[in-house]
Protein backbone atom coordinates (compact mmCIF):
# COMPACT_ATOMS: atom_id res chain seq x y z
CA UNK A 1 0.00 0.00 0.00
CA UNK A 2 0.69 3.58 -0.20
CA UNK A 3 3.58 4.91 2.18
CA UNK A 4 5.21 8.45 2.99
CA UNK A 5 4.02 11.22 4.41
CA UNK A 6 1.08 13.83 3.41
CA UNK A 7 2.24 15.77 0.66
CA UNK A 8 1.42 18.38 -1.85
CA UNK A 9 0.98 16.73 -5.17
CA UNK A 10 1.48 20.14 -7.52
CA UNK A 11 4.87 20.36 -5.24
CA UNK A 12 5.91 16.33 -5.27
CA UNK A 13 5.23 16.61 -9.24
CA UNK A 14 7.13 19.93 -10.04
CA UNK A 15 10.25 17.75 -8.37
CA UNK A 16 9.85 15.16 -11.43
CA UNK A 17 12.52 15.06 -13.63
CA UNK A 18 10.31 15.18 -17.19
CA UNK A 19 12.66 12.14 -18.20
CA UNK A 20 12.96 11.49 -22.09
CA UNK A 21 11.54 7.94 -22.67
CA UNK A 22 10.75 7.87 -18.12
CA UNK A 23 12.23 4.77 -16.01
CA UNK A 24 8.94 5.05 -14.39
CA UNK A 25 6.63 3.83 -17.31
CA UNK A 26 9.09 1.76 -18.89
CA UNK A 27 9.08 -0.29 -15.02
CA UNK A 28 5.24 -0.42 -14.96
CA UNK A 29 4.37 -4.32 -15.08
CA UNK A 30 1.15 -3.12 -16.17
CA UNK A 31 1.19 -1.02 -18.91
CA UNK A 32 0.19 2.12 -17.45
CA UNK A 33 2.38 5.77 -18.01
CA UNK A 34 2.76 7.31 -14.37
CA UNK A 35 5.30 9.86 -16.14
CA UNK A 36 2.39 11.36 -18.02
CA UNK A 37 0.09 11.68 -15.06
CA UNK A 38 2.99 13.23 -13.22
CA UNK A 39 3.66 15.49 -15.77
CA UNK A 40 -0.80 16.36 -16.01
CA UNK A 41 0.14 17.21 -12.66
CA UNK A 42 3.19 19.58 -12.95
CA UNK A 43 1.49 21.60 -15.99
CA UNK A 44 -2.11 22.47 -13.55
CA UNK A 45 -3.80 19.19 -15.61
CA UNK A 46 -4.73 17.70 -12.29
CA UNK A 47 -8.54 16.72 -14.17
CA UNK A 48 -7.14 14.25 -16.89
CA UNK A 49 -3.85 13.09 -14.77
CA UNK A 50 -5.62 9.42 -13.70
CA UNK A 51 -6.67 9.08 -16.78
CA UNK A 52 -3.46 7.94 -17.67
CA UNK A 53 -3.30 5.04 -14.97
CA UNK A 54 -5.78 3.01 -13.21
CA UNK A 55 -5.93 4.38 -9.95
CA UNK A 56 -7.52 0.84 -8.48
CA UNK A 57 -4.74 -1.17 -10.20
CA UNK A 58 -1.93 1.30 -9.06
CA UNK A 59 -3.31 1.36 -5.04
CA UNK A 60 -2.17 -2.31 -4.64
CA UNK A 61 1.30 -2.19 -6.84
CA UNK A 62 4.24 -2.70 -4.86
CA UNK A 63 5.76 0.37 -7.02
CA UNK A 64 7.98 -0.30 -9.51
CA UNK A 65 7.40 3.22 -11.03
CA UNK A 66 9.74 4.67 -7.97
CA UNK A 67 12.41 2.12 -7.73
CA UNK A 68 12.79 2.88 -10.86
CA UNK A 69 12.78 6.54 -10.91
CA UNK A 70 16.25 7.94 -11.21
CA UNK A 71 15.62 11.51 -9.08
CA UNK A 72 18.99 12.37 -7.82
CA UNK A 73 17.72 13.30 -4.90
CA UNK A 74 15.20 10.74 -3.86
CA UNK A 75 12.64 9.11 -5.60
CA UNK A 76 9.53 11.05 -6.68
CA UNK A 77 6.60 9.72 -4.48
CA UNK A 78 4.97 8.45 -7.88
CA UNK A 79 2.08 6.33 -5.73
CA UNK A 80 1.12 9.10 -3.23
CA UNK A 81 0.45 11.38 -6.40
CA UNK A 82 -1.50 8.83 -7.92
CA UNK A 83 -3.52 8.12 -4.63
CA UNK A 84 -4.46 11.78 -4.33
CA UNK A 85 -5.88 12.25 -8.09
CA UNK A 86 -9.43 12.87 -8.45
CA UNK A 87 -11.16 11.04 -10.44
CA UNK A 88 -10.50 11.66 -14.48
CA UNK A 89 -13.17 13.03 -16.35
CA UNK A 90 -13.18 12.86 -20.29
CA UNK A 91 -13.58 16.32 -21.78
CA UNK A 92 -13.15 16.61 -25.09
CA UNK A 93 -14.26 20.45 -26.00
CA UNK A 94 -14.11 21.72 -29.55
CA UNK A 95 -10.77 23.67 -29.25
CA UNK A 96 -11.49 24.78 -33.05
CA UNK A 97 -11.49 28.20 -33.88
CA UNK A 98 -11.01 30.98 -36.93
CA UNK A 99 -7.90 33.18 -36.69
CA UNK A 100 -7.96 36.13 -39.70
CA UNK A 101 -10.65 33.79 -41.34
CA UNK A 102 -8.30 30.42 -41.31
CA UNK A 103 -9.66 27.42 -39.23
CA UNK A 104 -7.45 26.33 -36.70
CA UNK A 105 -7.75 22.78 -35.24
CA UNK A 106 -6.58 24.27 -31.70
CA UNK A 107 -5.04 27.20 -31.08
CA UNK A 108 -1.66 26.10 -29.63
CA UNK A 109 0.98 27.48 -32.18
CA UNK A 110 4.89 26.89 -32.15
CA UNK A 111 6.23 30.71 -31.82
CA UNK A 112 8.60 31.63 -34.52
CA UNK A 113 12.17 30.69 -33.03
CA UNK A 114 14.16 27.57 -32.56
CA UNK A 115 11.49 25.03 -32.08
CA UNK A 116 10.51 25.78 -35.59
CA UNK A 117 13.16 25.86 -37.47
CA UNK A 118 13.09 22.76 -40.10
CA UNK A 119 10.78 20.38 -41.66
CA UNK A 120 11.50 17.42 -39.24
CA UNK A 121 10.53 19.29 -36.02
CA UNK A 122 7.60 20.64 -36.68
CA UNK A 123 6.33 17.47 -38.46
CA UNK A 124 6.85 16.33 -34.80
CA UNK A 125 5.11 19.01 -33.58
CA UNK A 126 2.06 18.28 -35.58
CA UNK A 127 2.26 14.81 -34.95
CA UNK A 128 2.34 15.87 -30.94
CA UNK A 129 -0.96 17.88 -31.40
CA UNK A 130 0.19 21.57 -31.99
CA UNK A 131 -2.42 23.29 -33.94
CA UNK A 132 0.08 25.30 -36.12
CA UNK A 133 3.64 26.75 -36.51
CA UNK A 134 5.08 29.95 -36.85
CA UNK A 135 8.73 29.21 -38.84
CA UNK A 136 11.59 30.12 -37.58
CA UNK A 137 11.85 33.68 -39.29
CA UNK A 138 13.59 33.86 -42.90
CA UNK A 139 15.32 36.44 -44.82
CA UNK A 140 18.12 37.24 -46.98
CA UNK A 141 20.42 38.49 -44.47
CA UNK A 142 23.11 36.02 -43.36
CA UNK A 143 23.73 35.28 -39.62
CA UNK A 144 27.16 34.38 -37.76
CA UNK A 145 25.55 33.30 -34.25
CA UNK A 146 27.48 33.52 -31.16
CA UNK A 147 28.26 30.61 -28.86
CA UNK A 148 26.79 30.39 -26.04
CA UNK A 149 23.74 32.06 -27.61
CA UNK A 150 21.62 31.43 -24.18
CA UNK A 151 21.35 32.10 -20.25
CA UNK A 152 18.36 31.38 -17.96
CA UNK A 153 17.52 32.76 -14.41
CA UNK A 154 16.97 29.55 -12.15
CA UNK A 155 14.46 29.81 -9.24
CA UNK A 156 13.67 26.28 -6.97
CA UNK A 157 11.85 23.82 -9.07
CA UNK A 158 11.67 26.01 -12.06
CA UNK A 159 14.79 25.89 -13.78
CA UNK A 160 14.13 28.75 -16.48
CA UNK A 161 12.14 31.52 -14.13
CA UNK A 162 13.37 33.41 -17.19
CA UNK A 163 15.93 33.16 -20.60
CA UNK A 164 17.29 34.98 -22.50
CA UNK A 165 18.87 34.31 -26.04
CA UNK A 166 20.64 35.61 -29.21
CA UNK A 167 19.58 34.52 -31.56
CA UNK A 168 18.79 36.22 -34.64
CA UNK A 169 17.08 34.79 -37.93
CA UNK A 170 17.00 31.23 -39.38
CA UNK A 171 20.56 30.28 -40.35
CA UNK A 172 19.06 28.46 -43.53
CA UNK A 173 18.62 29.84 -47.05
CA UNK A 174 15.87 31.80 -48.07
CA UNK A 175 15.48 28.96 -50.68
CA UNK A 176 15.83 25.84 -47.96
CA UNK A 177 13.34 27.78 -46.13
CA UNK A 178 10.99 27.96 -48.75
CA UNK A 179 11.22 24.64 -50.11
CA UNK A 180 10.46 23.09 -46.27
CA UNK A 181 6.89 25.67 -45.91
CA UNK A 182 6.44 24.08 -48.94
CA UNK A 183 6.62 20.69 -48.56
CA UNK A 184 5.10 21.19 -44.57
CA UNK A 185 1.92 22.71 -46.50
CA UNK A 186 1.41 19.63 -48.63
CA UNK A 187 2.23 16.82 -46.00
CA UNK A 188 0.01 18.55 -43.46
CA UNK A 189 -2.55 20.53 -45.19
CA UNK A 190 -5.16 21.19 -41.83
CA UNK A 191 -2.16 22.38 -39.72
CA UNK A 192 -1.80 26.13 -40.45
CA UNK A 193 1.62 27.41 -41.19
CA UNK A 194 2.71 30.86 -41.14
CA UNK A 195 5.57 32.48 -42.21
CA UNK A 196 7.76 34.89 -40.17
CA UNK A 197 9.94 37.46 -42.34
CA UNK A 198 12.14 39.80 -41.77
CA UNK A 199 13.76 42.18 -44.88
CA UNK A 200 16.67 44.63 -44.92
CA UNK A 201 14.99 47.54 -47.37
CA UNK A 202 11.66 47.97 -48.99
CA UNK A 203 12.33 45.61 -51.76
CA UNK A 204 12.84 42.67 -49.33
CA UNK A 205 9.90 42.96 -47.12
CA UNK A 206 7.75 42.69 -50.28
CA UNK A 207 10.05 39.91 -52.69
CA UNK A 208 10.21 37.67 -49.43
CA UNK A 209 6.14 37.91 -48.70
CA UNK A 210 5.34 37.08 -52.39
CA UNK A 211 7.69 34.27 -52.12
CA UNK A 212 6.41 32.65 -48.77
CA UNK A 213 2.91 32.54 -50.25
CA UNK A 214 4.06 31.30 -53.50
CA UNK A 215 5.13 28.26 -50.96
CA UNK A 216 1.97 27.89 -49.91
CA UNK A 217 2.16 29.64 -45.97
CA UNK A 218 -1.23 30.49 -44.55
CA UNK A 219 -0.14 33.93 -43.12
CA UNK A 220 2.59 35.77 -42.83
CA UNK A 221 4.44 37.45 -39.73
CA UNK A 222 6.24 40.34 -40.07
CA UNK A 223 9.31 40.50 -37.30
CA UNK A 224 9.42 44.17 -36.14
CA UNK A 225 10.62 42.92 -32.67
CA UNK A 226 13.70 40.97 -32.76
CA UNK A 227 15.92 42.90 -30.16
CA UNK A 228 19.33 41.39 -30.71
CA UNK A 229 19.63 41.41 -34.45
CA UNK A 230 23.12 42.83 -35.39
CA UNK A 231 22.39 44.88 -38.06
CA UNK A 232 20.94 48.50 -37.97
CA UNK A 233 17.37 49.36 -39.36
CA UNK A 234 16.30 45.72 -38.59
CA UNK A 235 14.17 43.54 -35.61
CA UNK A 236 13.27 45.94 -32.75
CA UNK A 237 14.83 48.57 -34.51
CA UNK A 238 11.84 49.30 -37.09
CA UNK A 239 9.16 48.13 -34.44
CA UNK A 240 9.94 51.09 -32.22
CA UNK A 241 9.48 53.32 -35.02
CA UNK A 242 6.00 53.48 -35.91
CA UNK A 243 6.01 54.87 -39.33
CA UNK A 244 8.66 51.96 -40.29
CA UNK A 245 6.02 49.30 -39.31
CA UNK A 246 3.52 50.79 -41.06
CA UNK A 247 5.70 51.22 -44.40
CA UNK A 248 7.13 47.58 -44.23
CA UNK A 249 3.63 46.16 -43.47
CA UNK A 250 2.13 48.23 -47.06
CA UNK A 251 5.37 46.72 -49.00
CA UNK A 252 4.19 43.49 -47.54
CA UNK A 253 0.92 43.94 -48.37
CA UNK A 254 1.96 45.09 -51.89
CA UNK A 255 1.75 41.43 -53.52
CA UNK A 256 0.23 39.31 -51.30
CA UNK A 257 -3.33 38.00 -50.34
CA UNK A 258 -2.66 36.44 -47.12
CA UNK A 259 -3.37 37.42 -43.58
CA UNK A 260 -0.37 39.42 -42.48
CA UNK A 261 0.58 39.89 -38.54
CA UNK A 262 2.59 42.42 -37.30
CA UNK A 263 4.66 40.87 -34.32
CA UNK A 264 5.56 43.68 -32.33
CA UNK A 265 7.86 44.69 -29.97
CA UNK A 266 7.74 44.47 -25.81
CA UNK A 267 10.77 47.68 -25.62
CA UNK A 268 8.23 50.24 -26.13
CA UNK A 269 5.98 52.11 -23.81
CA UNK A 270 3.00 52.06 -25.93
CA UNK A 271 2.85 48.81 -27.69
CA UNK A 272 -0.95 50.19 -29.10
CA UNK A 273 0.71 53.15 -31.11
CA UNK A 274 3.28 50.89 -33.89
CA UNK A 275 0.14 48.91 -33.70
CA UNK A 276 -2.18 51.30 -35.02
CA UNK A 277 0.28 52.16 -37.79
CA UNK A 278 0.71 48.50 -38.56
CA UNK A 279 -3.37 48.35 -39.58
CA UNK A 280 -3.05 51.47 -41.21
CA UNK A 281 -0.04 49.28 -43.76
CA UNK A 282 -2.40 46.81 -44.03
CA UNK A 283 -1.76 44.36 -41.34
CA UNK A 284 -4.61 41.95 -40.19
CA UNK A 285 -3.68 41.31 -36.65
CA UNK A 286 -1.03 41.93 -34.56
CA UNK A 287 1.00 39.16 -32.46
CA UNK A 288 2.84 40.05 -29.24
CA UNK A 289 4.82 40.18 -27.15
CA UNK A 290 8.48 39.45 -28.69
CA UNK A 291 11.24 38.93 -26.30
CA UNK A 292 12.23 41.87 -23.58
CA UNK A 293 15.84 43.20 -23.73
CA UNK A 294 17.58 42.05 -20.91
CA UNK A 295 21.04 41.43 -18.66
CA UNK A 296 20.10 38.27 -16.84
CA UNK A 297 23.09 38.65 -14.06
CA UNK A 298 26.91 39.62 -14.06
CA UNK A 299 29.56 37.03 -12.72
CA UNK A 300 30.91 39.49 -9.82
CA UNK A 301 34.47 37.44 -10.17
CA UNK A 302 34.94 37.73 -13.76
CA UNK A 303 32.87 41.47 -14.08
CA UNK A 304 31.26 39.79 -16.70
CA UNK A 305 27.85 39.24 -17.83
CA UNK A 306 26.08 36.18 -19.32
CA UNK A 307 26.30 34.46 -21.34
CA UNK A 308 29.96 34.86 -21.78
CA UNK A 309 31.37 35.04 -24.90
CA UNK A 310 34.63 35.10 -24.81
CA UNK A 311 34.52 37.56 -22.18
CA UNK A 312 31.78 39.35 -23.24
CA UNK A 313 27.79 39.84 -23.17
CA UNK A 314 25.11 41.80 -25.13
CA UNK A 315 21.92 43.18 -23.65
CA UNK A 316 19.30 40.46 -25.33
CA UNK A 317 16.03 39.07 -25.67
CA UNK A 318 14.41 37.76 -22.01
CA UNK A 319 11.09 35.19 -22.18
CA UNK A 320 9.72 32.80 -20.66
CA UNK A 321 7.69 32.67 -17.12
CA UNK A 322 8.76 36.00 -16.04
CA UNK A 323 7.61 37.90 -18.62
CA UNK A 324 3.88 36.55 -18.59
CA UNK A 325 2.50 39.52 -16.76
CA UNK A 326 4.38 41.85 -19.30
CA UNK A 327 3.05 40.17 -22.08
CA UNK A 328 -0.60 39.61 -20.90
CA UNK A 329 -0.17 44.18 -19.82
CA UNK A 330 0.34 44.52 -23.61
CA UNK A 331 -2.47 42.59 -24.73
CA UNK A 332 -4.69 44.05 -22.49
CA UNK A 333 -3.72 47.65 -23.90
CA UNK A 334 -4.15 46.44 -27.60
CA UNK A 335 -7.12 44.61 -26.96
CA UNK A 336 -8.90 47.24 -24.90
CA UNK A 337 -7.72 49.97 -27.27
CA UNK A 338 -10.35 51.65 -29.35
CA UNK A 339 -8.90 52.30 -32.48
CA UNK A 340 -7.46 48.11 -32.57
CA UNK A 341 -11.04 47.31 -31.78
CA UNK A 342 -11.86 44.07 -33.89
CA UNK A 343 -7.96 43.44 -35.29
CA UNK A 344 -7.45 39.55 -34.05
CA UNK A 345 -4.86 38.89 -31.48
CA UNK A 346 -1.64 36.24 -31.23
CA UNK A 347 -0.21 36.03 -27.60
CA UNK A 348 2.88 34.89 -26.42
CA UNK A 349 5.68 35.18 -23.28
CA UNK A 350 5.89 32.84 -20.73
CA UNK A 351 2.69 30.26 -21.92
CA UNK A 352 3.47 26.84 -19.91
CA UNK A 353 -0.12 25.41 -19.15
CA UNK A 354 -3.18 25.87 -20.17
CA UNK A 355 -3.94 28.14 -18.02
CA UNK A 356 -1.76 30.57 -18.86
CA UNK A 357 -3.59 30.13 -22.48
CA UNK A 358 -6.47 30.87 -21.37
CA UNK A 359 -5.51 33.92 -19.46
CA UNK A 360 -3.98 35.16 -22.63
CA UNK A 361 -7.63 34.05 -24.41
CA UNK A 362 -9.61 35.74 -21.67
CA UNK A 363 -7.72 39.03 -22.69
CA UNK A 364 -8.48 39.11 -26.39
CA UNK A 365 -6.03 36.57 -27.83
CA UNK A 366 -7.48 33.71 -30.61
CA UNK A 367 -4.06 32.28 -31.00
CA UNK A 368 -1.36 31.52 -28.71
CA UNK A 369 2.31 31.48 -29.91
CA UNK A 370 5.02 29.43 -27.65
CA UNK A 371 8.97 29.21 -27.27
CA UNK A 372 10.46 29.11 -24.09
CA UNK A 373 8.28 25.97 -22.70
CA UNK A 374 8.85 23.68 -25.55
CA UNK A 375 12.73 24.69 -25.15
CA UNK A 376 12.64 23.55 -21.43
CA UNK A 377 9.73 20.66 -22.03
CA UNK A 378 9.58 19.87 -25.63
CA UNK A 379 6.43 19.62 -27.90
CA UNK A 380 4.75 17.15 -25.75
CA UNK A 381 3.59 20.13 -23.45
CA UNK A 382 0.51 20.67 -25.75
CA UNK A 383 -1.11 17.57 -24.59
CA UNK A 384 -2.20 19.03 -21.28
CA UNK A 385 -2.50 22.05 -22.87
CA UNK A 386 -5.19 20.40 -25.26
CA UNK A 387 -6.62 18.39 -22.42
CA UNK A 388 -6.82 21.14 -19.65
CA UNK A 389 -8.54 23.80 -21.83
CA UNK A 390 -10.77 21.49 -22.93
CA UNK A 391 -11.56 19.93 -19.45
CA UNK A 392 -12.15 23.83 -18.24
CA UNK A 393 -14.30 24.69 -21.34
CA UNK A 394 -16.90 21.57 -20.62
CA UNK A 395 -16.77 22.43 -16.92
CA UNK A 396 -17.43 26.26 -17.18
CA UNK A 397 -20.03 25.81 -20.18
CA UNK A 398 -18.13 27.26 -22.97
CA UNK A 399 -19.17 25.28 -26.24
CA UNK A 400 -16.55 27.16 -28.62
CA UNK A 401 -13.30 28.21 -27.54
CA UNK A 402 -14.39 32.26 -29.36
CA UNK A 403 -16.87 32.41 -26.79
CA UNK A 404 -13.83 32.75 -23.76
CA UNK A 405 -12.11 35.30 -26.01
CA UNK A 406 -11.80 38.69 -24.42
CA UNK A 407 -13.91 37.71 -21.30
CA UNK A 408 -11.69 38.93 -18.55
CA UNK A 409 -10.92 42.49 -19.97
CA UNK A 410 -13.90 44.45 -18.61
CA UNK A 411 -12.80 43.47 -15.28
CA UNK A 412 -9.35 45.22 -15.80
CA UNK A 413 -9.82 49.13 -15.23
CA UNK A 414 -8.01 52.08 -14.42
CA UNK A 415 -6.64 52.12 -11.31
CA UNK A 416 -9.22 55.34 -10.27
CA UNK A 417 -12.35 53.31 -10.95
CA UNK A 418 -11.12 50.90 -8.21
CA UNK A 419 -13.69 50.46 -5.03
CA UNK A 420 -11.81 52.23 -2.29
CA UNK A 421 -14.78 52.04 -0.05
CA UNK A 422 -14.31 48.07 1.32
CA UNK A 423 -11.69 46.15 2.75
CA UNK A 424 -10.78 42.37 3.43
CA UNK A 425 -9.12 40.90 6.30
CA UNK A 426 -6.86 38.12 6.56
CA UNK A 427 -8.45 34.88 8.23
CA UNK A 428 -5.57 32.82 9.64
CA UNK A 429 -6.21 29.27 10.25
CA UNK A 430 -4.86 27.84 13.57
CA UNK A 431 -5.40 24.19 12.07
CA UNK A 432 -3.20 24.92 8.88
CA UNK A 433 -0.60 27.34 10.48
CA UNK A 434 2.56 26.22 11.64
CA UNK A 435 3.47 28.85 13.89
CA UNK A 436 6.73 29.70 11.77
CA UNK A 437 6.18 34.02 11.92
CA UNK A 438 6.74 34.59 8.30
CA UNK A 439 3.17 36.68 8.37
CA UNK A 440 4.69 38.46 11.39
CA UNK A 441 8.10 39.67 9.66
CA UNK A 442 6.76 40.67 6.79
CA UNK A 443 3.58 42.50 8.70
CA UNK A 444 6.04 44.41 10.54
CA UNK A 445 8.51 45.07 7.93
CA UNK A 446 6.61 46.14 5.17
CA UNK A 447 3.13 45.90 6.20
CA UNK A 448 0.86 47.90 9.27
CA UNK A 449 2.67 45.88 12.05
CA UNK A 450 -1.08 44.07 12.73
CA UNK A 451 0.05 41.14 13.46
CA UNK A 452 0.72 39.91 17.27
CA UNK A 453 1.86 35.96 18.54
CA UNK A 454 -0.68 34.52 21.08
CA UNK A 455 1.22 31.96 23.65
CA UNK A 456 1.12 29.40 21.50
CA UNK A 457 2.96 31.24 18.89
CA UNK A 458 -0.44 31.32 16.63
CA UNK A 459 -0.63 34.67 15.02
CA UNK A 460 -3.39 37.00 15.42
CA UNK A 461 -4.46 39.53 13.40
CA UNK A 462 -5.08 43.08 15.24
CA UNK A 463 -8.28 44.42 13.25
CA UNK A 464 -7.88 48.26 14.07
CA UNK A 465 -4.45 48.27 11.90
CA UNK A 466 -4.75 45.57 9.89
CA UNK A 467 -4.86 47.55 6.55
CA UNK A 468 -5.91 44.58 4.24
CA UNK A 469 -3.29 44.41 1.64
CA UNK A 470 -2.49 40.76 2.71
CA UNK A 471 0.93 40.82 2.17
CA UNK A 472 0.75 38.15 5.01
CA UNK A 473 -1.35 35.99 3.29
CA UNK A 474 0.86 36.10 -0.43
CA UNK A 475 4.24 34.82 1.83
CA UNK A 476 2.72 32.70 4.13
CA UNK A 477 4.00 28.98 3.46
CA UNK A 478 1.79 26.92 4.58
CA UNK A 479 -1.26 28.04 3.24
CA UNK A 480 -2.75 28.80 6.12
CA UNK A 481 -4.15 32.46 5.69
CA UNK A 482 -7.36 33.36 3.43
CA UNK A 483 -9.32 35.99 2.71
CA UNK A 484 -12.92 37.39 4.44
CA UNK A 485 -15.83 38.28 3.11
CA UNK A 486 -15.28 42.25 1.49
CA UNK A 487 -16.42 44.63 4.08
CA UNK A 488 -17.20 48.00 4.66
CA UNK A 489 -14.15 50.33 5.64
CA UNK A 490 -14.74 51.20 9.08
CA UNK A 491 -14.19 55.53 9.08
CA UNK A 492 -12.61 56.89 11.76
C1 LIG B 1 15.89 31.07 -28.82
C2 LIG B 1 14.82 32.01 -29.31
C3 LIG B 1 14.76 32.34 -30.65
C4 LIG B 1 13.79 33.21 -31.13
N1 LIG B 1 13.75 33.52 -32.47
C5 LIG B 1 12.75 34.31 -32.94
C6 LIG B 1 12.61 34.55 -34.33
O1 LIG B 1 13.36 34.06 -35.16
N2 LIG B 1 11.59 35.35 -34.73
C7 LIG B 1 10.70 35.90 -33.86
O2 LIG B 1 9.79 36.62 -34.29
N3 LIG B 1 10.79 35.66 -32.54
C8 LIG B 1 11.79 34.88 -32.06
N4 LIG B 1 11.85 34.59 -30.72
C9 LIG B 1 10.83 35.15 -29.82
C10 LIG B 1 9.68 34.15 -29.57
O3 LIG B 1 9.01 33.83 -30.76
C11 LIG B 1 8.66 34.72 -28.56
O4 LIG B 1 8.12 35.90 -29.09
C12 LIG B 1 9.25 35.03 -27.20
O5 LIG B 1 10.27 34.12 -26.87
C13 LIG B 1 8.20 35.04 -26.09
O6 LIG B 1 7.54 33.80 -25.98
P1 LIG B 1 7.99 32.63 -24.94
O7 LIG B 1 8.06 33.23 -23.58
O8 LIG B 1 6.97 31.55 -25.10
O9 LIG B 1 9.34 32.18 -25.40
C14 LIG B 1 12.84 33.75 -30.23
C15 LIG B 1 12.88 33.40 -28.88
C16 LIG B 1 13.87 32.54 -28.42
C17 LIG B 1 13.88 32.18 -26.95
Amino acid sequence: MFSGTKINISEEAARCLLCYDAPCSNACGHGFRPDKAVRAVRFDNVISAASKINQNVCAECVGECERACIHYDFPVRIREIIRKLPQSKKCRADLSIEFCGVKCENPFFLSSSIVAANYDMIARAFDAGWGGAVFKTIGKYVVHEVSPRFDAIKKDATPFAGFKNLEQISEHTLEENLEVISRLKKDYPSKVIIASIMGQNEEEWTEIAELCEKAGADMIECNFSCPQMAADGMGSDVGQNPELVKLYTRCVKKKTTIPVLAKMTPNIEDMTVPAIKAIEGGADAIAAINTIKSITAVDLEKMQSLPDINGKSAVSGYSGKAVKPIALRFICDMAKCEKLKGIPLSGMGGIETWQDAAEFIALGCENIQVTTSVMQYGYRIVEDMISGLSEFMVTNGYTRLSDLVGKALGNIVPAEKLDRETIVYPIISKEKCIGCGRCYISCQDAGHQAIEFDQERIPKIKGAECAGCQLCSLVCPAGAISRSKRINRRRC
